[in-house]
């Protein structure tokens, strides 16, 4: 128990109180208030997530905490507070803004995620990497998460904050999020720890489509079964449930996810214009290497079905390309692949 680990997080903890007071009882923090509840918030969200409010002042945490007894210095490394260009003391990291408390996978407060009132940049400044916070190891509300996450043994990976936050609200109990970086190693492995799989449900623009695209490989090698939900061209999971409301994101986005596959399928297709032929010709191409990499003959089958049906090309073509694209596939595959099951009949193996 290294005493200093222990202040920071004990700091943490009141500031986030103090932060979710200010919210609540200040004028300033009026303003705050008024731009969360535009967003769809209500005071029982606001408190379940202990988000705050930190005003627009220089040094109200410092003097808050420096009061309590607390090193400036060392609230300085765990993050909540700022050097002075010119050595003279300490100031405020966070000001201005809407604080969401992040707690590590243990409940432990570490950090802040601070979003700006409406329109500005960054739009959220998240605390530094501290000897407590590591970016790439930390998910969102996993602490909340977790009795949802073990139970289902699934979990929800989103972008952002408030799609964690509204999904919550909507029904989503088992919902994470990265923080603000690619979903690294170190999240899949920590995932894997408490689910069999994942729902991937990122924001439908090309940048969220594109991490979504990424992330399948690096799940499946941590050994996670990966489903995706779709979300409508240029909408994110909180602006689809501001939308269309709670009831509608339940049954048409997060009841009805795709598969990888069709995932791939769809991502591939977006590539191609298919009024033409040479378009047509390159999308079928991808879309028969895509449905080689199945292990299952059944799955393959049903694919090729599809795209056969669909472009109106005989069935045993199809079945002829996939085949030998799945034989050099086949050649190039390092003996021990981890994502091979076709020894195993398709069966999980190495669970961890
Ligand atoms: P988005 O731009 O999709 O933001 O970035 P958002 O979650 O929809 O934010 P709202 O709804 O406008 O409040 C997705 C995530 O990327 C990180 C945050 O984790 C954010 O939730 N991010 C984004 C940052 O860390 N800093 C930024 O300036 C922007
Ligand atoms: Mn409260
Ligand atoms: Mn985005
Ligand atoms: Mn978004
Ligand atoms: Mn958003």
């Amino acid at each position: 128990q290294d005493p200093n680990r222990q202040k920071i997080v004990e700091a943490h903890e009141l500031a986030i109180k103090f932060y979710h007071y200010l919210l609540n009882n200040t004028k300033q923090g009026d303003r705050a208030k008024q731009y969360l509840r535009d967003r769809g918030m209500s005071d029982r969200l606001i408190d379940h997530f202990m988000i705050g409010f930190a005003p627009d002042e220089w040094d109200v945490l410092t003097r808050f905490l420096t009061g309590r007894g607390f090193d400036p210095a060392l609230m300085e490394k765990g993050g909540l507070l700022s050097a002075k260009n010119d050595g003279s003391g300490y100031v405020d990291r966070f000001r201005g803004r809407i604080m969401f408390p992040v707690w590590d996978g243990n409940g432990k407060a570490t950090a802040f995620a601070a979003r700006i009132i409406n329109d500005g940049s960054p739009k959220y400044l998240n605390s530094p990497e501290t000897m407590l916070f590591t970016k790439s190891k930390t998910l969102y509300n996993l602490h909340y998460a977790k009795p949802a996450v073990r139970k289902s043994k699934q979990v929800v990976v989103f972008e952002g904050y408030m799609d964690v936050i509204k999904s919550w609200s909507a029904g989503v109990k088992n919902g994470v999020a990265t923080m603000g970086t690619a979903l690294t190693e170190e999240h899949c492995s920590i995932l894997r720890r408490h689910a069999e799989e994942v729902l991937l449900c990122y924001d439908g623009d090309d940048a969220g489509q594109a991490a979504a695209y990424k992330s399948i490989p690096m799940l499946e090698a941590a050994g996670l079964k990966v489903e995706i939900a779709l979300l409508p061209k240029g909408k994110d999971p909180d602006e689809y449930i501001g939308e269309y409301g709670p009831e509608a994101y339940m049954r048409d986005i997060v009841d009805e996810p795709v598969s990888v596959t069709k995932f791939k399928l769809i991502y591939s297709r977006k590539n191609h214009i298919l009024l033409k032929e040479e378009g047509r010709k390159n999308y079928l191409m991808e879309a028969v290497e895509i449905v080689a990499g199945l292990d299952s003959s059944t799955e393959r089958e049903v694919y090729l079905k599809e795209l056969s049906r669909e472009f109106d090309i005989s069935l045993d073509a199809l079945k002829q390309d996939c085949h030998s694209i799945r034989m050099e596939q086949q050649k190039k595959k390092p003996p021990g692949d981890n994502n091979d099951n076709s020894w195993n009949n398709g069966r999980n193996e190495k669970r961890r």
